[in-house]
């Protein structure tokens, strides 16, 4: 693939499960269960473009309003692919990060985040950041709760200690985000850290997201002028 610059850092919002499931006349959770699948060969195509992080917004705060049955479903798919795909991931050198907040979620599933992360801690090749229980402002409300806990004195609060303090610390800010679906929002993801990023939206329904599709999106990243509020000529 010829390119210009390649983003650093990919995020996704996988949206579109649900349609991709009414479009084929089939139950909701048939679109989760494929929407799930499609997470590892977008993986594989990272690492073959020389992506380093990709963060995928799994599940957010607000999506505990839906119906009882589609939220345990979606956190049953979630919890199972985790452990499934784990150890091939660890193999290929991908760290798991987790991004949220893991109350309310099944003990047991804690405790396989818990060890994910802990398996695949020292791992270099891609990051795959999970948003899963995820929401920006929960995300600002618990920073600025550590914040004050540490009792920083006001003067020190700056863009770089808020950074710190998010689920994302160590994490570079996104250079692309990506939706499915064809809706442009950012429905509470990464609304901090998404400052400068560059947004791509496509209608393609997220479980047929391809990696020709990643590969489109990346090729127009490539051509973006980025000016952080300054001049072209100063970047
Ligand atoms: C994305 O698909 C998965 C989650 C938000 C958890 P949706 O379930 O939102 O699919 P649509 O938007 O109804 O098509
Ligand atoms: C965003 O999709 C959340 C995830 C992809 C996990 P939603 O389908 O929940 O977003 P809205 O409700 O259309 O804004
Ligand atoms: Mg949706």
């Amino acid at each position: 693939m010829t390119v210009g610059a390649i983003p650093q850092h990919v995020a996704i919002i996988m949206d579109g499960n649900g349609r991709w499931a009414r479009a084929r006349g089939l139950p909701r959770s048939q679109g989760h269960r494929a929407g799930v699948e499609n997470i590892r060969p977008i993986v594989e195509a990272c690492v073959e473009i020389g992506i380093r992080y990709l963060t995928v917004f799994a599940f957010s705060t607000e999506n505990w309003s839906r119906p009882e049955d589609e939220v345990e479903g979606l956190i049953g798919l979630l919890g199972e692919a985790l452990v499934r795909e784990t150890p091939e991931l660890h193999r290929e050198g991908v760290r798991i990060c987790h991004l949220g907040s893991l109350e309310r979620l099944p003990e047991e599933q804690q405790q396989a985040v818990r060890a994910a992360l802990d398996l695949t801690r020292d791992n270099q090749r891609l990051v795959l950041s999970a948003a899963y229980n995820y929401g920006g402002r929960a995300e600002l409300v618990h920073a600025v709760q550590r914040i004050i806990a540490e009792r920083v004195p006001p003067e020190k609060v700056s863009e770089e200690l808020i950074s710190c303090h998010l689920y994302t610390a160590g994490l570079p800010d996104p250079d692309l985000i990506i939706r499915t679906a064809g809706e442009m929002r950012l429905s509470n993801f990464l609304i901090w850290q998404a400052a400068y990023a560059e947004f791509w939206s496509t209608p393609v329904y997220w479980p047929d997201f391809s990696k020709a599709d990643l590969y489109q999106a990346v090729r127009d990243y490539g051509r973006r002028k980025r000016k952080f509020g300054g001049l072209l000529e100063q970047v």
